[in-house]
């Protein structure tokens, strides 16, 4: 029997805290400006990935949750797989010249890459930086490619500009570079999950009806119209990059809370600023801000931090030790969630300095609550999604 080469990983999702928005080239996914953010951990959110090679298949094929696409009509998908397969034959060629006997010519093999995602797409969760982040680890893994991470987060930028971060664990830079090529557009560690293991996230997941403006489309859109934006870039982004930077380092919960919410608000601005406006955030996010915004007054300092991407929903970072009052707020106004079914001990907490309307708005809009916390980055799996003789398991 012909053999059937394969790598499985898992790769975490990551949410950003100084938001990447606007491609200086939309081709090689260069952007306006350096971001920051945070891995979540994959216990709740992940994508697994397998990618298998065989003389035997015919044609490259991928599978994303259960659907074959349509890889011809992914540019994204095809230049990956050109790029990687050319760092494969530069393997395969170093290995020839070592003298290395029966190098496998996997670079000449066609592939069939299944990816699976632990989370409902219909959360309305991003899920391209998890998925292109599994998908450049596990073509890296399986061709045996010497790179970093930090080296293949170049890779996994050009998939989707989310996704470079998410090479890592804990808390992620992405340098936006200078390069004309991208080369210097690359991620990298800000720091572990161990420097700051205590940090954890909500996701309130907003029960939305409609399809919000695509990422990629709407930033392109603001950086053709929006004069704010130009000012975001050029003078708030560089200061709040070296101060959240710093912030982690110095595991400085206030600041790293304030600068993301600050800097939610300055893109979300932007985004209204954008001709037509772009509108993701809606009532219920903002009563989600609402109800932040009062447990920090009620708390005396700044306890809990709000971010929202491309969509309505509500990422609200805080630390282990306040977690009886973040949480305990969530669970009043939200108290039949399932999540609460893993943390039995969190006691609903009310307070007159609760804006009632506002609360009420949170239990009557938000679908689902995700906990999670800080994670580490890509994992190799004994997942496998495709079997030993080639056929999917699925
Ligand atoms: C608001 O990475 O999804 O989540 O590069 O076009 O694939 P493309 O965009 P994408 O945009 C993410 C935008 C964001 C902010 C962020 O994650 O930094």
């Amino acid at each position: 029997m012909d053999a059937i080469y394969s790598a499985s990983v898992t790769a975490p999702v990551n949410i950003a805290t100084l938001k990447y928005w606007g491609k200086r080239d939309a081709g090689l996914n260069l952007p306006t400006n350096s971001s920051i953010s945070v891995t979540l951990s994959q216990n709740d959110l992940r994508t697994v990935t397998t990618a298998a090679a065989s003389m035997t298949f015919s044609e490259d094929q991928v599978w994303l949750n259960g659907r074959q696409e349509d890889i011809n009509a992914s540019k994204r998908m095809t230049t990956l797989l050109r790029e990687m397969r050319a760092l494969r034959k530069q393997v395969e060629d170093v290995k020839q010249a070592e003298g290395e006997k029966n190098v496998v010519p996997l670079s000449g093999y066609k592939l069939k890459i299944v990816s699976e995602n632990n989370f409902p797409t219909a959360a309305g969760l991003a899920s391209s930086a998890a998925g292109f982040a599994a998908f450049v680890q596990a073509l890296a893994d399986l061709y045996e490619l010497p790179h970093t991470a930090d080296e293949l987060s170049v890779l996994a930028r050009q998939g989707s500009g989310s996704a470079c971060r998410s090479l890592f664990g804990g808390y992620a830079i992405w340098n936006m570079g200078s390069k004309a090529d991208g080369s210097d557009s690359m991620a990298s560690q800000i720091a572990p999950e161990s420097h700051w293991p205590d940090m954890k996230a909500a996701i309130m997941v907003v029960s939305a009806d409609k399809k919000e403006t695509p990422s990629t489309s709407g930033m392109q859109l603001t950086v053709q119209t929006s004069d704010l934006f130009k000012y975001r870039v050029q003078h708030v982004v560089p200061q709040r990059e070296k101060d959240m930077t710093q912030a982690i380092l110095d595991r400085d919960f206030e600041t790293f809370a304030k600068l993301t919410m600050q800097d939610s608000n300055n893109f979300h601005a932007c985004c209204l600023d954008t001709n037509p406006p772009i509108f993701y955030l809606n009532d219920t996010s903002r009563a989600c801000i609402r109800l932040v915004e009062d447990l920090n007054k009620i708390a005396g300092k700044t306890i809990a931090g709000y971010t929202f991407d491309a969509g309505p929903n509500a990422v609200v970072y805080y630390l282990q030790e306040n977690e009886q009052l973040v949480l305990g707020a969530l669970k009043h106004a939200l108290p039949k969630d399932e999540a609460w079914e893993t943390k039995p001990d969190i006691q609903p907490f009310n307070s007159p300095d609760f804006d009632q309307k506002y609360l009420e708005k949170v239990t009557n809009g938000i679908s689902k609550l995700i906990l999670t916390g800080v994670g580490p980055g890509p994992q190799k799996s004994s997942i496998k999604l495709i079997d030993k003789n080639g056929d999917l398991l699925m």
